[in-house]
């Protein structure tokens, strides 16, 4: 059951229009990636924790990191460009060995339980994500012009964390490399190389927090939490 896990936090939060890395921007008196650390932190089956971070923000993070004594922490790696680069930074600095997950730093919601049948079925099958059924109707379009109806019964909403053995991983990071793709998620570099990859049912909490009404989301979630506690 034990694994490493690699969260990219090196983002710009662009689209959060905040001024600066969205994940510094405090959710429950505590900054969203503090959130995102503990869930880790907390988890007995994590063995060390790798940030992807952008140098600037150095400092800073070593300082939450300390005072919030998040001890699993191992290494501090440079972020690149895109997420991407910035998870394979990451990668070579892991134990080359187990069940590797990735999880975004700007989904502070993960359910600590769906962590054990996620890494199950990683161990098992050697790729396995966390994804909700689609809710919305979806459609192509050419412009503006509907085009076709897709069948939502086949859709899924990919989340994070998504979970590999690390051997699998290494390779599909390496045949993205080596053949100039950029993937939106790291199961899109996984399929690649021909890897069968598990969904795991997650919940529609898990939420991304991209735009600023995202984070009125997260004040319902967090007091959904809370009332029942
Ligand atoms: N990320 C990263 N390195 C990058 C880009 C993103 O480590 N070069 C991280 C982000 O910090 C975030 C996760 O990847 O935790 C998912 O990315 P996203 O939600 O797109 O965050 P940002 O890239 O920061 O936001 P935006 O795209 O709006 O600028
Ligand atoms: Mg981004």
């Amino acid at each position: 059951m034990a694994y490493q896990v690699i969260i990219p936090a090196a983002g710009q939060g662009k689209r959060m229009e905040a001024g600066k890395n969205k994940l510094l921007l405090e959710i429950n008196d505590l900054p969203i990636l503090i959130h995102t650390l503990n869930v880790f932190q907390n988890d007995e089956a994590c063995n060390g924790i790798f940030l992807a971070i952008n140098p600037q923000e150095e400092q800073e993070l070593r300082e939450m990191i300390e005072s919030n004594q998040l001890t699993k922490v191992i290494a501090l790696v440079p972020g690149g460009k895109e997420r991407q680069y910035s998870i394979y930074n990451a990668l070579k600095h892991i134990e080359k060995e187990g069940i590797i997950l990735v999880h975004d730093a700007a989904r502070p919601f993960i359910d600590k339980g769906l962590l054990h049948p996620l890494i199950k079925a990683a161990e098992k099958e050697g790729a396995a994500i966390l994804a909700v059924p689609v809710k919305d109707t979806i459609k192509k379009a050419s412009g503006t012009i509907v085009t076709e109806t897709v069948e939502r019964s086949s859709l899924w909403a990919v989340q994070t964390p998504q979970a590999f053995r690390f051997s699998i991983l290494i390779e599909a990071y390496n045949k993205a490399e080596e053949d100039g793709f950029l993937g939106t998620d790291d199961a899109s570099l996984v399929e690649r190389i021909d890897q069968e990859i598990v969904i795991v049912q997650g919940n529609y909490d898990n939420i991304k927090l991209t735009t600023p009404e995202d984070l009125y989301f997260a004040e319902a979630i967090i007091k959904k939490r809370k009332d029942q506690q």
